[in-house]
């Protein structure tokens, strides 16, 4: 089946679409179209995501992205004569895209010119995310199923960085084709969620069966990264910026002088903290006369190895406590070369199958949104209504 997805809950519109097969016994994947416009550069200025901008770039962006997508996809076909959407249709697409401004004008000039693709099903993030970058992609989601009369499945983000280590991006078909069980899964797994908004810990019991074990209770740790590397001069986001510079130390001979926390690392349970490990960066830096490019270099190497030394520890307690066989690590913040490299070293070490996700599938995309809605959509598990579907913020897993 074709599964349609659109993924806007934060500062990257994304819209993919992927071939999806074999069930939970065997799935495969395969990128039919994948189109992703990054707003980096216009939140830049403000050192975060302005959420307004957010929106209303996302309105901007979607239907360009969706036409681009169809065309990768061999699946926009010109209409001739322009499709026939009743009138009924239209007024109610019109209705459901009011607040996202032009959005409904330039959906209903594609949809005129065009077949209705053959997709199975939209699949649309609706949480967890800033709520009004999410209700665009929610709204359009829901405007498309209306008009092409397809099903909407909605995706958990944080399920879809889960889903994210599935897919190769280079090679046609992913991972299991030799099946999930060959390739090496095993339930319970552990999932190492790290990303601009999150840190948790979660026991996989299952497909689509999750328990949050452990999760921070104040900063996430790309949010420290991207708070460290604003008091450290760098732009937004900050992550790639302290990565780069940590690096360029270890290849030296480096002496710590900075000696920075490792909040929790010894505590009972899985719960994370990083505001204490930024606020201490604050201190430290606060005191000098001047932070030349030699210190940003130390501090940043202190501080990401101080957020690799928590992260091992807690995974590694987690591993043995549930019994785990299988680590999955998703979100932005695993583009990170480091935590990469030690991870890799402790699933060697421990015999654990360790599944990180491409480089380029790490921070936010669309493709992973369509493989989490492929599982959803064959799960069957419909509760409500998708239409009267809210975009829900604080969305957990
Ligand atoms: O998953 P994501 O794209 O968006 C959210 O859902 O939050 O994650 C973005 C986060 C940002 O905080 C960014 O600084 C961080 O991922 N990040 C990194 C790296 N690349 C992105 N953090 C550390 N090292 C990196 N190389
Ligand atoms: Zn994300």
């Amino acid at each position: 089946m074709k599964i349609l997805s659109i993924e806007t809950s934060c500062d990257e519109t994304a819209v993919a679409i992927i071939e999806c097969n074999g069930g939970f016994e065997n799935p495969s994947f395969k990128i039919l179209g994948n189109s992703l416009l990054s707003q980096i550069e216009i939140h830049k200025e403000y050192g975060g995501v302005f959420p307004s901008l957010a929106k209303r770039e996302h309105a901007k962006n979607l239907v360009p992205l969706l036409e681009n997508t169809l065309k990768q996809s061999s699946l926009y076909l010109e209409a001739r004569p322009p499709s026939k959407i009743s009138d009924e249709k239209i007024k109610e697409i019109e209705k459901i895209l009011e607040k996202e401004s032009g959005l409904f004008e330039k959906l209903k000039e594609l949809l005129l010119k065009i077949e209705i693709p053959n997709v199975d099903t939209v699949a649309v993030t609706y949480g967890p995310g800033l709520e009004p970058a999410l209700w665009v992609g929610l709204n359009f989601a829901k405007a498309l199923s209306i008009a092409w009369n397809k099903p909407l499945t909605p995706v958990n983000h944080m399920e879809g960085h889960i889903f994210s280590v599935l897919m190769r991006e280079k090679k046609e078909f992913l991972i299991s084709n030799p099946p999930a069980e060959r390739a090496g899964f095993q339930f319970p797994m552990i999932s190492l969620l790290i990303s601009g908004g999150h840190t948790e810990l979660v026991l996989i019991k299952d497909w689509l069966d999750y328990e949050i074990i452990g999760q921070t209770r104040d900063d996430a740790v790309g949010e420290a990264f991207d708070k460290v590397a604003r008091m450290l001069g760098l732009p937004y986001p900050g992550g790639p910026e302290i990565s780069k510079l940590a690096e360029e130390t270890r290849n030296k001979n480096y002496e710590n002088k900075w000696s920075l926390p490792r909040p929790m690392i010894s505590t009972d349970g899985f719960d994370f903290s990083f505001s204490g490990l930024k606020t201490s960066v604050l201190y430290k830096i606060k005191k000098l006369p001047e932070i030349t490019d030699e210190i940003k270099k130390e501090i940043a190497r202190e501080f990401e190895d101080a957020v690799v030394d928590v992260l091992i520890s807690k995974t590694k307690k987690a591993l043995q406590k549930y019994n785990a066989k299988t680590l999955i690590i998703g979100g932005g913040v695993v583009a990170n070369k480091q935590i990469r490299q030690e991870f890799t070293k402790l699933a060697d070490k421990q015999n654990i199958k360790l599944m990180l996700p491409e480089n380029s599938l790490s921070t936010d995309n669309a493709v992973m949104i369509g493989i989490a809605g492929y599982f959803r959509f064959i799960s069957n598990k419909k509760t409500r209504n998708p239409l009267e579907l809210r975009a829900e913020g604080n969305l957990r897993l």
